[in-house]
């Protein structure tokens, strides 16, 4: 049975976090948590039935490594995702996650929807540190060292209805970084991005992955985005989702994403990637037309 994971509290509006521990420098180099999915499953009522979103999942996150989830749309990349923040229960299978000082601190970035309306954008970067006692003036000094960061220095006295979504999506981006997580949980963060703004994102996340440590488990539906990210591409499978292939991602690091998209292992892994994806996600309409029919 699965059961709640170390170091999640729950969510907070998109955040979930752990116990208050003194704050580490936002440049640790400490080795981030580490995920073990070992036979998960997990079953959901629809409406016309049980579905199993996933199933026999095995997965394992080295400390400090990027993971990147593709498959197709359906197929239990959320569901997963959320498992392992503790978020939601697996029907079967267990999840562990563990960190190397006590409980790991988690941070989860989902596609929109997770900024307080309520809150300036200063206030909403500096949010999961106040849960966490740290004095205001070194909230705002964080948060604005975030904003600057991700582009957004001249709106943290702003609140989020006067951001565009793409900037909404930048602060909580910024949040979930604010805490100095053990195991950052993106899913699709980058998805509703312009263009540029998301090529300068992949860009800075990598750069604050790479002086940080954490180990970040990332969804996305770009193969483009999985590979310049990637250390490992976990491609899954049609519904029931499962692990259909974990490949190796060659590109060395620090990563300058012009270099990767003219390296010449690029397109054959591109290929490689898609050609698996295709068939899934032809897999994925024809049991849509089966279930219409
Ligand atoms: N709370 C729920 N109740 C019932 N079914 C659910 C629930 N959550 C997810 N599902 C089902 O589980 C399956 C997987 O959903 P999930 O959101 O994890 O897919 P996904 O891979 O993230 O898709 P996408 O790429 O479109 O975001 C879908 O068939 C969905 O309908
Ligand atoms: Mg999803």
């Amino acid at each position: 049975m699965g059961r709640p994971i170390a170091g999640s509290l729950g969510p907070v509006q998109g955040l979930s976090l752990a116990p208050a521990r003194p704050l580490s420098p936002v440049r640790r180099r400490a080795p981030g948590a580490s995920v073990n999915v070992v036979d998960v499953g997990r079953r959901f009522e629809g409406a016309t039935g049980p579905v199993d979103a996933i199933a026999h999942v095995h997965l394992s996150v080295a400390p400090g490594e990027f993971c990147v989830i593709v498959g197709p749309s359906g197929c239990g990349k959320t569901t997963l995702l959320r498992i392992v923040a503790g978020l939601e229960a697996a029907t079967s299978g267990r999840v562990d996650v563990s960190g190397d000082a006590g409980r790991p601190r988690n941070a989860m970035v989902f596609q929109g929807r997770s900024v307080f309306p309520w809150l300036t954008v200063r206030q909403n970067v500096g949010y999961g540190l106040k849960l966490r006692g740290v004095p205001r003036r070194e909230r705002e000094r964080r948060a604005d060292a975030l904003l600057a960061t991700v582009g957004l220095a001249r709106f943290a006295r702003s609140y989020p209805h006067q951001l565009s979504e793409g900037m909404r999506q930048r602060v909580a981006i910024a949040r979930a970084l604010a805490v100095d997580p053990d195991l950052l949980l993106m899913d699709e963060p980058f998805g509703a991005l312009d263009e540029q703004t998301r090529l300068l994102l992949q860009e800075e996340l990598l750069r604050i992955w790479e002086n940080t440590g954490t180990t970040v488990l990332f969804v996305t539906h770009s193969i483009d985005e999985a590979m310049v990210l990637a250390d490992r591409i976990v491609v899954m499978g049609a519904q029931p989702g499962t692990v259909k292939a974990v490949l190796p991602v060659p590109f060395s690091r620090p990563r300058a994403l012009t270099d990767v998209r003219s390296d010449a292992a690029f397109a054959p892994l591109f290929a490689q990637i898609w050609g698996m994806l295709r068939e899934e996600v032809l897999a994925s309409r024809a049991d849509i037309r089966q279930v219409r029919a």
